[in-house]
């Protein structure tokens, strides 16, 4: 997968990319990330990439000129344009669809990929009516910029490749994967200030401790988050204890 990411802040994205799953991805050629920064697309002696709002009022809007100058320079530079029509181009921005684990695993299959991280008060609404091919905000609320949406999105992605995480990491079983939130985890010392690890996950039989540990899965996402329950993949009876929970909780 080959990730383009533009940006006006190239460096803040040298610490994330050279850590962790990230350095491993490209470390073993599943991912090459390269940041453009969008200030080297100007042609003027100041290099200015934003502009005062059309219709007045405060805060600078980025210039259109720039960023499409730079999707259009990673789109010359690649070799294979057979799935160019394809290519997403995606605009970070608190005005996109939700970002999501479903959207990480539909992203993933893509081979390649240009991210957008908007800046200042917005971005020249003719980025997003004829460049951007899809916006994605990281949730409710306002960042400085798109940049750490966009990190958040990449390392998403790049962890759902096949051969990034070791099987002793699988995503299978994270929090989100079967739309349900994890389970609880314990490791040693089996007591810990009087706090024993529950005794079926000392057992060692496997098939009591599958059975627990869905359990718990249902039952904190029912607490925490019962809204994921209505899309997660469930058996009836499982559908049928929630039904049970719920009435019980319920005055
Ligand atoms: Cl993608 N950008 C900005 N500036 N703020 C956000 C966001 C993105 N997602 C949530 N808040």
């Amino acid at each position: 997968m080959r990730i383009d990411i533009l940006t006006l802040f190239p460096e803040m994205f040298q610490g994330p990319f050279s850590a962790g799953i990230f350095q491993r991805a490209i470390d073993r050629k599943l991912v090459e990330v390269d940041i453009h920064n969008i200030r080297d697309y100007t042609h003027d002696k100041h290099h200015i990439v934003d502009d005062y709002a059309y219709g007045g009022g405060a805060g600078m809007v980025l210039k259109p000129e720039p960023i499409f100058e730079a999707v259009e320079s990673v789109k010359t530079a690649i070799r294979n344009k057979e799935n160019l029509d394809e290519l997403p181009v995606i605009l970070l921005t608190p005005q996109g669809r939700l970002f999501h684990q479903r959207i990480a695993r539909e992203l993933s299959s893509y081979s390649h990929l240009i991210l957008i991280c908007g800046r200042y008060e917005g971005v020249d609404e003719r980025v997003r009516q004829h460049l951007a091919t899809d916006e994605i905000s990281i949730g409710d609320y306002v960042l400085g910029g798109g940049e750490l949406a966009a990190m958040v999105v990449t390392e998403a992605m790049v962890r759902l490749l096949p051969g990034v995480l070791g099987s002793e990491e699988s995503a299978l079983d994270d929090s989100h994967a079967a739309g349900l939130l994890e389970y609880p985890q314990y490791t040693r010392p089996s007591v810990y200030r009087d706090w024993a690890v529950p005794k079926i996950l000392l057992s060692g039989d496997h098939g009591q401790i599958e059975k627990w540990r869905r359990e718990q899965a249902i039952l904190r996402t029912l607490k925490r988050r019962p809204e994921l329950l209505d899309k997660a993949d469930l058996t009836s009876e499982e559908r049928k204890l929630i039904e049970k929970l719920r009435g019980e909780s319920s005055p």
